[in-house]
Protein backbone atom coordinates (compact mmCIF):
# COMPACT_ATOMS: atom_id res chain seq x y z
CA UNK A 1 0.00 0.00 0.00
CA UNK A 2 1.05 3.41 -0.78
CA UNK A 3 2.12 6.55 2.13
CA UNK A 4 0.80 9.69 1.10
CA UNK A 5 2.27 13.19 2.64
CA UNK A 6 -0.26 15.50 2.82
CA UNK A 7 -0.68 19.21 4.23
CA UNK A 8 2.60 20.04 5.31
CA UNK A 9 4.71 22.70 3.88
CA UNK A 10 7.51 20.60 4.16
CA UNK A 11 6.03 17.62 1.99
CA UNK A 12 8.85 17.78 -0.63
CA UNK A 13 11.49 17.19 2.21
CA UNK A 14 9.75 14.35 3.30
CA UNK A 15 9.08 12.79 0.33
CA UNK A 16 12.75 13.17 -0.30
CA UNK A 17 13.64 11.36 3.01
CA UNK A 18 11.41 8.34 2.90
CA UNK A 19 12.58 7.64 -0.55
CA UNK A 20 16.28 7.49 0.75
CA UNK A 21 15.37 5.51 4.23
CA UNK A 22 12.67 3.06 1.97
CA UNK A 23 13.68 3.16 -1.35
CA UNK A 24 10.86 0.69 -2.12
CA UNK A 25 7.85 2.29 -0.45
CA UNK A 26 5.49 3.82 -2.52
CA UNK A 27 5.31 7.28 -1.24
CA UNK A 28 3.05 10.50 -3.00
CA UNK A 29 2.17 13.60 -2.08
CA UNK A 30 -1.42 15.00 -1.92
CA UNK A 31 -3.00 16.49 -3.74
CA UNK A 32 -0.90 16.68 -7.47
CA UNK A 33 0.42 13.25 -6.85
CA UNK A 34 -1.91 11.34 -5.15
CA UNK A 35 -2.62 9.08 -8.18
CA UNK A 36 -5.62 6.11 -7.30
CA UNK A 37 -6.88 6.78 -3.59
CA UNK A 38 -7.53 3.07 -3.61
CA UNK A 39 -3.47 2.54 -3.04
CA UNK A 40 -3.07 4.88 -0.50
CA UNK A 41 -2.79 2.91 3.69
CA UNK A 42 -0.56 5.48 5.62
CA UNK A 43 -1.15 9.40 5.63
CA UNK A 44 1.47 11.54 7.43
CA UNK A 45 -0.16 14.38 7.52
CA UNK A 46 0.06 17.80 9.22
CA UNK A 47 -2.70 19.79 8.89
CA UNK A 48 -4.70 17.88 6.32
CA UNK A 49 -7.95 20.01 4.77
CA UNK A 50 -11.09 18.69 6.99
CA UNK A 51 -12.60 15.95 5.41
CA UNK A 52 -9.72 14.84 2.80
CA UNK A 53 -8.34 11.47 4.83
CA UNK A 54 -12.16 10.63 4.75
CA UNK A 55 -11.88 10.21 1.08
CA UNK A 56 -8.88 7.40 0.86
CA UNK A 57 -11.13 4.21 1.11
CA UNK A 58 -8.32 2.13 2.27
CA UNK A 59 -6.12 3.89 4.94
CA UNK A 60 -5.50 2.35 7.68
CA UNK A 61 -2.99 4.71 9.78
CA UNK A 62 -2.39 8.35 10.11
CA UNK A 63 1.15 9.46 11.60
CA UNK A 64 1.36 13.54 12.80
CA UNK A 65 3.85 15.04 11.69
CA UNK A 66 3.99 16.82 15.45
CA UNK A 67 3.89 15.45 19.01
CA UNK A 68 0.40 17.79 19.20
CA UNK A 69 -2.71 16.92 16.86
CA UNK A 70 -4.92 19.17 17.50
CA UNK A 71 -4.47 19.97 13.66
CA UNK A 72 -6.07 16.41 13.04
CA UNK A 73 -8.33 16.34 15.77
CA UNK A 74 -10.70 18.89 14.55
CA UNK A 75 -11.62 17.26 11.36
CA UNK A 76 -14.32 16.15 12.10
CA UNK A 77 -14.92 13.49 9.29
CA UNK A 78 -11.39 12.07 10.77
CA UNK A 79 -11.55 8.37 9.82
CA UNK A 80 -11.74 5.51 13.21
CA UNK A 81 -8.74 4.50 12.51
CA UNK A 82 -5.26 4.77 14.40
CA UNK A 83 -3.69 7.88 14.90
CA UNK A 84 -0.34 8.10 16.19
CA UNK A 85 1.61 11.58 17.13
CA UNK A 86 5.79 12.24 17.04
CA UNK A 87 7.52 11.19 19.84
CA UNK A 88 11.21 11.63 19.55
CA UNK A 89 14.14 12.09 22.36
CA UNK A 90 15.47 14.81 20.22
CA UNK A 91 12.02 16.80 20.08
CA UNK A 92 11.87 16.12 23.80
CA UNK A 93 15.17 17.75 24.52
CA UNK A 94 14.72 20.61 22.43
CA UNK A 95 11.68 21.98 24.54
CA UNK A 96 13.39 20.73 27.36
CA UNK A 97 15.86 23.15 26.35
CA UNK A 98 13.15 25.85 25.53
CA UNK A 99 11.28 25.85 28.86
CA UNK A 100 14.75 25.75 30.56
CA UNK A 101 16.04 28.54 28.62
CA UNK A 102 13.03 31.09 29.14
CA UNK A 103 12.90 29.77 33.10
CA UNK A 104 16.29 30.83 33.56
CA UNK A 105 15.86 34.17 31.14
CA UNK A 106 13.13 35.11 33.93
CA UNK A 107 14.51 34.17 37.01
CA UNK A 108 17.37 35.99 36.10
CA UNK A 109 15.89 38.83 35.35
CA UNK A 110 16.89 39.14 31.92
CA UNK A 111 14.62 41.13 30.50
CA UNK A 112 15.11 43.96 33.05
CA UNK A 113 18.61 43.90 32.01
CA UNK A 114 18.10 43.73 28.56
CA UNK A 115 16.33 47.19 28.85
CA UNK A 116 19.17 48.71 31.50
CA UNK A 117 21.67 47.81 29.01
CA UNK A 118 19.54 49.46 25.82
CA UNK A 119 19.79 52.20 28.38
CA UNK A 120 23.56 51.76 29.50
CA UNK A 121 22.32 51.69 33.18
CA UNK A 122 24.73 49.64 35.16
CA UNK A 123 22.08 48.69 38.39
CA UNK A 124 21.93 45.94 40.55
CA UNK A 125 18.34 44.15 40.71
CA UNK A 126 18.05 41.16 42.99
CA UNK A 127 17.63 37.87 41.62
CA UNK A 128 15.96 34.58 43.22
CA UNK A 129 17.84 31.75 43.75
CA UNK A 130 16.44 28.62 42.19
CA UNK A 131 15.68 27.24 44.96
CA UNK A 132 13.27 30.07 45.75
CA UNK A 133 11.21 29.94 42.61
CA UNK A 134 8.61 27.38 42.06
CA UNK A 135 8.14 26.32 38.71
CA UNK A 136 4.94 24.93 37.62
CA UNK A 137 4.59 22.22 34.85
CA UNK A 138 1.19 22.53 33.17
CA UNK A 139 0.90 18.99 31.52
CA UNK A 140 3.42 16.56 32.67
CA UNK A 141 3.36 14.15 29.77
CA UNK A 142 6.50 13.56 27.64
CA UNK A 143 7.71 17.24 27.49
CA UNK A 144 6.70 17.99 31.22
CA UNK A 145 7.72 14.96 32.92
CA UNK A 146 11.31 15.67 31.00
CA UNK A 147 11.60 19.57 31.39
CA UNK A 148 10.74 18.29 35.37
CA UNK A 149 13.92 16.33 35.39
CA UNK A 150 16.32 18.99 34.20
CA UNK A 151 14.77 22.22 36.05
CA UNK A 152 14.91 19.44 39.42
CA UNK A 153 18.91 18.99 38.32
CA UNK A 154 18.86 23.07 38.37
CA UNK A 155 17.82 23.47 41.54
CA UNK A 156 14.42 24.81 40.89
CA UNK A 157 11.14 23.75 43.05
CA UNK A 158 9.23 21.74 40.55
CA UNK A 159 5.41 21.29 40.43
CA UNK A 160 3.17 19.54 37.87
CA UNK A 161 -0.09 19.41 36.78
CA UNK A 162 -1.55 16.63 34.53
CA UNK A 163 -5.08 14.99 33.92
CA UNK A 164 -4.16 11.65 35.92
CA UNK A 165 -1.97 11.57 38.96
CA UNK A 166 1.54 11.03 38.16
CA UNK A 167 4.10 10.31 40.66
CA UNK A 168 7.87 12.03 39.93
CA UNK A 169 10.63 12.26 42.67
CA UNK A 170 11.18 15.54 44.01
CA UNK A 171 7.88 16.83 42.03
CA UNK A 172 4.91 18.13 44.18
CA UNK A 173 2.24 16.51 41.70
CA UNK A 174 -1.23 17.89 41.19
CA UNK A 175 -4.14 15.99 39.09
CA UNK A 176 -7.60 17.48 37.61
CA UNK A 177 -9.25 20.14 37.84
CA UNK A 178 -10.31 19.88 41.62
CA UNK A 179 -6.22 20.42 42.05
CA UNK A 180 -5.96 23.10 39.46
CA UNK A 181 -5.86 26.47 41.96
CA UNK A 182 -3.73 24.59 44.50
CA UNK A 183 -1.60 24.04 41.98
CA UNK A 184 -1.60 27.61 40.45
CA UNK A 185 -1.24 28.92 44.02
CA UNK A 186 2.03 27.00 44.62
CA UNK A 187 3.71 27.84 41.38
CA UNK A 188 5.88 31.45 40.25
CA UNK A 189 6.41 30.47 36.93
CA UNK A 190 3.97 28.67 35.27
CA UNK A 191 5.16 26.34 32.23
CA UNK A 192 2.95 25.20 29.56
CA UNK A 193 2.94 22.08 27.71
CA UNK A 194 -0.80 21.15 27.57
CA UNK A 195 -1.83 19.97 24.21
CA UNK A 196 -5.09 21.47 22.74
CA UNK A 197 -8.17 20.16 23.82
CA UNK A 198 -11.87 21.63 23.78
CA UNK A 199 -10.30 21.18 27.64
CA UNK A 200 -7.96 23.21 27.48
CA UNK A 201 -8.77 25.63 25.07
CA UNK A 202 -9.02 28.82 26.41
CA UNK A 203 -7.39 27.61 29.56
CA UNK A 204 -4.34 30.56 30.19
CA UNK A 205 -6.84 33.54 30.52
CA UNK A 206 -6.47 36.39 33.23
CA UNK A 207 -8.80 35.11 35.94
CA UNK A 208 -6.27 32.04 35.72
CA UNK A 209 -3.36 34.13 36.10
CA UNK A 210 -4.93 35.71 39.23
CA UNK A 211 -4.96 32.33 41.24
CA UNK A 212 -0.91 32.33 40.84
CA UNK A 213 1.09 32.77 43.43
CA UNK A 214 1.99 36.18 44.68
CA UNK A 215 2.61 35.27 48.43
CA UNK A 216 6.64 36.15 49.20
CA UNK A 217 7.00 37.42 45.49
CA UNK A 218 9.80 40.39 46.60
CA UNK A 219 12.13 37.53 47.80
CA UNK A 220 11.28 35.36 44.58
CA UNK A 221 10.32 37.40 41.63
CA UNK A 222 8.32 40.43 40.92
CA UNK A 223 5.46 38.57 39.76
CA UNK A 224 4.51 35.06 38.35
CA UNK A 225 5.55 34.28 34.75
CA UNK A 226 3.87 32.67 31.77
CA UNK A 227 5.31 30.37 29.32
CA UNK A 228 3.46 28.49 26.72
CA UNK A 229 5.18 26.03 24.27
CA UNK A 230 1.44 24.32 23.78
CA UNK A 231 -0.73 25.94 21.26
CA UNK A 232 -1.51 29.18 20.67
CA UNK A 233 -5.21 28.18 21.53
CA UNK A 234 -4.55 27.39 25.23
CA UNK A 235 -3.92 31.17 25.84
CA UNK A 236 -6.28 34.35 25.64
CA UNK A 237 -3.37 37.01 24.57
CA UNK A 238 -5.58 40.10 25.33
CA UNK A 239 -5.93 38.66 28.75
CA UNK A 240 -1.91 38.54 28.41
CA UNK A 241 -1.28 42.02 28.05
CA UNK A 242 -3.75 43.24 30.30
CA UNK A 243 -2.28 41.19 33.20
CA UNK A 244 0.91 42.18 32.24
CA UNK A 245 -0.06 46.16 32.01
CA UNK A 246 -1.85 45.26 35.78
CA UNK A 247 1.28 43.98 37.10
CA UNK A 248 -0.72 40.48 38.02
CA UNK A 249 2.07 38.87 35.53
CA UNK A 250 5.26 40.03 35.91
CA UNK A 251 6.82 38.48 32.03
CA UNK A 252 5.63 36.18 29.53
CA UNK A 253 7.94 33.70 27.03
CA UNK A 254 5.40 32.83 24.45
CA UNK A 255 5.92 29.87 21.23
CA UNK A 256 2.90 29.97 19.92
CA UNK A 257 0.13 32.32 19.26
CA UNK A 258 -3.61 32.14 18.74
CA UNK A 259 -3.11 33.63 14.93
CA UNK A 260 0.64 32.13 13.53
CA UNK A 261 2.22 34.06 12.03
CA UNK A 262 1.90 35.86 15.12
CA UNK A 263 -0.02 39.18 13.26
CA UNK A 264 2.22 42.82 13.13
CA UNK A 265 -0.20 44.26 15.04
CA UNK A 266 0.03 42.31 18.13
CA UNK A 267 1.09 44.25 20.88
CA UNK A 268 3.22 40.98 22.20
CA UNK A 269 5.60 41.99 19.83
CA UNK A 270 7.10 45.31 21.45
CA UNK A 271 5.93 44.36 25.01
CA UNK A 272 9.54 44.78 27.14
CA UNK A 273 8.61 41.81 29.36
CA UNK A 274 7.58 39.34 26.82
CA UNK A 275 9.35 36.93 24.72
CA UNK A 276 8.13 36.03 20.93
CA UNK A 277 9.51 33.08 19.34
CA UNK A 278 8.40 31.47 16.13
CA UNK A 279 7.13 28.19 17.37
CA UNK A 280 10.56 26.66 17.07
CA UNK A 281 10.41 25.80 21.30
CA UNK A 282 11.15 22.10 19.99
CA UNK A 283 11.63 21.02 15.86
CA UNK A 284 12.62 18.05 14.25
CA UNK A 285 14.43 17.66 11.10
CA UNK A 286 12.42 15.97 7.91
CA UNK A 287 14.93 12.92 7.97
CA UNK A 288 13.94 12.13 11.28
CA UNK A 289 9.73 12.67 10.78
CA UNK A 290 10.67 10.23 7.88
CA UNK A 291 12.25 7.70 9.59
CA UNK A 292 9.61 7.84 12.34
CA UNK A 293 6.69 7.71 10.27
CA UNK A 294 8.75 4.97 8.27
CA UNK A 295 8.91 2.78 11.59
CA UNK A 296 5.82 3.43 12.22
CA UNK A 297 4.06 1.91 8.94
CA UNK A 298 6.68 -1.09 8.85
CA UNK A 299 5.59 -2.17 12.11
CA UNK A 300 1.89 -1.96 11.42
CA UNK A 301 2.68 -4.17 8.27
CA UNK A 302 4.61 -6.80 10.48
CA UNK A 303 1.07 -6.45 12.42
CA UNK A 304 3.58 -5.10 15.55
CA UNK A 305 2.26 -3.13 17.98
CA UNK A 306 2.28 0.97 16.96
CA UNK A 307 3.85 3.36 19.66
CA UNK A 308 2.16 6.74 20.66
CA UNK A 309 -1.04 5.98 19.44
CA UNK A 310 -3.55 9.09 20.67
CA UNK A 311 -6.64 7.98 22.53
CA UNK A 312 -9.37 9.64 20.27
CA UNK A 313 -11.26 10.17 23.55
CA UNK A 314 -9.33 12.68 25.41
CA UNK A 315 -8.08 13.83 22.28
CA UNK A 316 -4.16 13.58 22.75
P1 LIG B 1 1.67 14.25 26.15
O1 LIG B 1 0.40 13.74 25.58
O2 LIG B 1 2.76 13.29 26.46
O3 LIG B 1 1.37 15.08 27.49
C1 LIG B 1 0.25 15.90 27.65
C2 LIG B 1 0.10 16.23 29.11
O4 LIG B 1 -1.00 17.13 29.28
C3 LIG B 1 -0.23 14.99 29.97
O5 LIG B 1 0.43 15.06 31.20
C4 LIG B 1 -1.75 15.12 30.17
O6 LIG B 1 -2.22 14.51 31.35
C5 LIG B 1 -1.89 16.61 30.28
N1 LIG B 1 -3.27 17.02 29.99
C6 LIG B 1 -3.97 16.91 28.84
N2 LIG B 1 -5.21 17.39 28.98
C7 LIG B 1 -5.32 17.79 30.28
C8 LIG B 1 -6.35 18.37 31.04
N3 LIG B 1 -7.56 18.61 30.52
N4 LIG B 1 -6.10 18.65 32.33
C9 LIG B 1 -4.89 18.38 32.88
N5 LIG B 1 -3.86 17.84 32.20
C10 LIG B 1 -4.07 17.55 30.92
O7 LIG B 1 2.18 15.38 25.12
P2 LIG B 1 3.67 15.92 24.94
O8 LIG B 1 4.23 16.25 26.26
O9 LIG B 1 4.43 15.04 24.02
O10 LIG B 1 3.36 17.26 24.11
C11 LIG B 1 2.52 18.23 24.67
C12 LIG B 1 2.18 19.31 23.66
O11 LIG B 1 3.31 20.11 23.38
C13 LIG B 1 1.72 18.85 22.30
O12 LIG B 1 0.36 18.47 22.30
C14 LIG B 1 1.96 20.07 21.43
O13 LIG B 1 0.79 20.88 21.43
C15 LIG B 1 3.07 20.81 22.17
N6 LIG B 1 4.30 20.84 21.39
C16 LIG B 1 4.77 22.06 20.99
C17 LIG B 1 5.95 22.17 20.30
C18 LIG B 1 6.51 23.50 19.96
O14 LIG B 1 7.48 23.58 19.21
N7 LIG B 1 5.97 24.58 20.49
C19 LIG B 1 6.71 20.97 19.90
C20 LIG B 1 6.14 19.74 20.39
C21 LIG B 1 4.98 19.69 21.10
P3 LIG B 1 -2.12 12.89 31.54
O15 LIG B 1 -0.65 12.62 31.71
O16 LIG B 1 -2.89 12.61 32.75
O17 LIG B 1 -2.67 12.29 30.27
C1 LIG C 1 4.50 19.68 17.47
C2 LIG C 1 4.90 21.04 17.11
O1 LIG C 1 3.37 19.47 17.90
O2 LIG C 1 5.96 21.21 16.46
O3 LIG C 1 5.35 18.76 17.31
O4 LIG C 1 4.21 21.99 17.47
Amino acid sequence: MALLIIGSQRSAEFLAAIREIAPDMDVRVWPQQAGRIEDIGYALAWGPPPGALKTLPNLRLVVSVGAGVDHLMHDPELPSIPVVRYVDPDLTRRMVAYIALQVLFHQRRMSEFIELQHNRTWKYLREPAPAEVRVGLMGLGVMGEAAAVALRALGFQVRGWSRSRKHLEGVTCFAGEGELDAFLGDTDILACTLPLTPETRGILNRPLFRKLSRSGRHERLPGPVLINAGRGGLQVEADIIAALEAGELYAASLDVFETEPLPATSPLWAHPRVVVTPHNAAESTSRAIARYCVQQVRALERGEPLKNVVDRERGY
